[in-house]
């Protein structure tokens, strides 16, 4: 962990102490879950490359989330873009203001505000089992009233079926181990983190059109049984971007990066080389 005022908690997951270098790696993890969930696609990648992962307000370490849009200076009301700037603060209080930022699913809204928001401080771009597009009204209803029965219930028993839907159908048959890591993850966060992430996710907007807009090289990523952002929402990111390498990995859900982490670390460093290179 780096200094103890920044905005969000944040893991170092790999250094460069043997002296390599190339732009640091930023990946910024899903709902509702923590800067843990990327640390087996840390240890997959190649040694030589700093790779971080902040935690999200609300989640893992980080102070909740009205505590953070207040250390940023941004309005009560739970937002992405409150996430994105406190990414941003935090990257830059650990001596990173260039990077490849890589997010799954939350995460990768978060990558897209940040995108938006901070725009120099991405130099590629990780889009794994995320979409652009805003919710629809049913799944915004749905966030809000799940984001008051955990803080009423002070649980967050109301998500902990995420730990089977989140993986895909051929993880939740062989990977029980995958299904009680999930579990675990989850049963740790806090309700108060939860209702705030689920108010921000539901209040976000498409971003599209920032797709459209980035010129820095793009890997979009998606488990073929990701039935939470599917394919579809992958092609369409995809179809967007200028500079894109889009991989469907067959038999992995929407938990890609913890359902086959190999394969994504060596997507995401090929995207990082990629990214050195432009
Ligand atoms: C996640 O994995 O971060 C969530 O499924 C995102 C969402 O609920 O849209």
């Amino acid at each position: 962990m780096g200094p103890t005022d920044v905005p969000l908690a944040l893991h170092e997951l790999r250094g460069t102490d043997d002296g390599a270098s190339g732009l640091p790696l930023v990946l910024l993890h899903g709902f509702p879950l923590d800067g843990r969930m990327w640390a087996d696609v840390a240890e997959a990648l190649p040694a030589g490359r700093r790779v971080v992962a902040p935690e999200l307000p609300g989640l893992g370490g980080s102070p909740d989330g009205e505590d953070v849009a207040r250390r940023v200076g941004a309005g009560e009301a739970p937002s992405i873009d409150t996430a994105a700037d406190a990414v941003a603060e935090t990257l830059r209080a650990h001596g990173i203001d260039r990077a490849v930022v890589a997010g799954l699913s939350m995460g990768g809204y978060v990558a897209l505000a940040l995108v938006e928001r901070h725009p120099g401080l991405v130099a590629g771009l990780g889009l794994v089992d995320t979409k652009s597009t805003a919710d629809p009204d049913e799944a915004r209803a749905n966030r809000l009233r799940i984001a008051d029965e955990v803080l009423a219930a002070g649980s967050v028993e109301a998500v902990r079926g995420m730990r089977t839907t989140l993986l895909g159908a051929t993880a939740r048959a062989g990977r029980p181990d995958l299904v009680e890591k999930l579990d675990g993850w989850i049963r740790d966060q806090r309700p108060a983190g939860v209702a705030w992430s689920q108010r921000a996710m539901a209040a976000r907007p498409d971003r599209t059109a920032v797709l459209e807009g980035f010129r820095g090289p793009a890997a979009v990523v998606v488990g073929a049984e990701d039935e939470l952002t599917p394919p579809a929402a992958a092609r369409l990111m995809a179809d967007a971007l200028d500079d894109v390498r889009l991989d469907v990995l067959d038999g992995a859900g929407h938990m890609s990066a913890t359902e086959r982490p190999a394969e994504v670390a060596t997507l995401l460093d090929a995207l990082a080389r990629r990214a050195d290179q432009a």
